[in-house]
């Protein structure tokens, strides 16, 4: 008679791999992220207070990370955008700082760091804040080396995370950045408070619809990566904030399953990913709400028809009752009804669920991949 037990399975809680337990805490890891940071119905990040300078009279901010946090990077250039009315890049940071990038006292470089001790990352800052420009970090670990390095800091809450392929991170981070392009739109005077308001219901309400997904969708999600087990590549298709979800569906896959996969703006399928449809190609697609744009959601749908015409298996992600999917589809995911910029958090869900099957279908270790390492602390 044996009984296994060990601190580890301990601290898994239950759970068969960190991953799994990350996944789950994934609304807890918002609701802990928001809590705190409304105020009369406006978004007040206290961390921010007497940091009004940060923002004013900003020309350009420029977010820069490496992985998954450069992924929620994408997600939150369409807030900051929206919400603060200032242009936004993304960049790599191991790309931004070996080239010789315009940048001066009125540009904010956010950095984006689950560990806060990426190194390449870290350099990006400190690289940043010689060139004079102002710097805020998004963090997930108090007092790391990254935060301190700059000017302001916003923490995730997401809480320890211990998978290397990282979940619950991933999620309070655009979180945060949604927090921050509210923040910053009322400090910068370019966010209505009516339009406020409503962001801040949308938040709310956001960590009961992710537990909602993953109440609905699991088990159906789980098996089909069961059926597909086999596979040896996956495409995914998103665009606007859908296109950065599609990257991280395929890092995911990449990163836990070892399954060749690559994520790409819908709009990019005629320049050439549609080459790539063969007869049985799984292509996840996510398909934005009609009800934000019917264009967009129109054009989606058409490169669903395109892609299906050409044999490919598709897997749609789409809101509930978006039934022009339905003729199209050889799966379908549902997610919550939610504002544009929040089905990220929604539709990202079922992918990191895919990613986590499949790798336990091939009966890998989920938590440690080969190669990888949670932290990347060299150059
Ligand atoms: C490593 C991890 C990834 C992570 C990336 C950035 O590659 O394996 O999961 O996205 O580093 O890490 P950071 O701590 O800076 O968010």
């Amino acid at each position: 008679f044996d009984v296994s037990w060990d601190a580890t399975s301990a601290e898994k809680g239950g759970w068969p791999s960190f991953m799994a337990k990350e996944v789950a805490e994934e609304p807890d890891a918002v609701a802990n992220t928001i809590r705190g940071r409304v105020r009369d119905g406006a978004v007040v990040i206290p961390e921010l207070d007497g940091s009004d300078d940060l923002f004013r009279g900003v020309d350009r901010i420029i977010i820069t990370a490496c992985g998954t946090a450069s992924y929620a990077g994408m997600v939150g250039k369409y807030a900051l955008e929206q919400w603060a009315r200032v242009p936004v890049d993304v960049e790599l940071a191991h790309e931004f700082r070996y080239r010789d990038p315009v940048i001066g006292e009125n540009t904010l470089v956010v950095s984006i760091s689950q560990s806060g001790e990426t190194m390449d990352t870290l350099m990006a800052v400190k690289y940043a804040r010689e060139r004079g420009a102002r710097t805020l970090s998004i963090c997930n670990t108090q007092g790391a080396t990254i935060p301190r390095e700059s000017d302001a800091v916003v923490y995730t809450h997401a809480g320890p995370e211990v998978a290397v392929a990282s979940t619950k991170a991933f999620v309070a981070q655009i979180t945060a950045l949604l927090l921050l392009g509210l923040h910053a739109g009322r400090v910068r005077g370019t966010l209505s408070a009516a339009d406020g308001a409503a962001a801040v219901a949308e938040l709310d309400a956001l960590p009961a619809k992710i537990a909602e997904v993953l109440a609905e969708e699991q088990a159906h999600v789980t098996q089909l990566a069961g059926w597909m087990a086999d596979t040896r590549s996956v495409l995914f298709l998103g665009r606007h904030v859908g296109y950065p979800i599609a990257l991280e569906g395929a890092l995911k896959l990449k990163e836990i399953s070892y399954i060749h996969a690559e994520g790409f703006a819908a709009g990019e399928l005629k320049h050439g990913p549609i080459a790539l449809i063969e007869p049985g190609q799984p292509v996840f697609v996510l398909v934005p709400s009609p009800r934000h744009s019917a264009l967009l959601h129109a054009k989606v749908v058409s490169n669903i028809q395109e892609i299906r015409a050409r044999g490919a298996r598709v897997i749609v992600i789409a809101e509930e009752g978006d039934a022009a999917v339905l003729p199209f589809a050889d799966e379908v995911i549902r997610i919550p009804l939610a504002g544009a910029l929040f089905e990220p958090l929604l539709a990202v869900v079922p992918l990191q669920i895919f990613a986590m099957a499949l790798a336990t279908a091939k009966g890998l270790d989920v938590d440690q991949p080969r190669n990888l390492a949670k932290s990347v602390t060299v150059e």
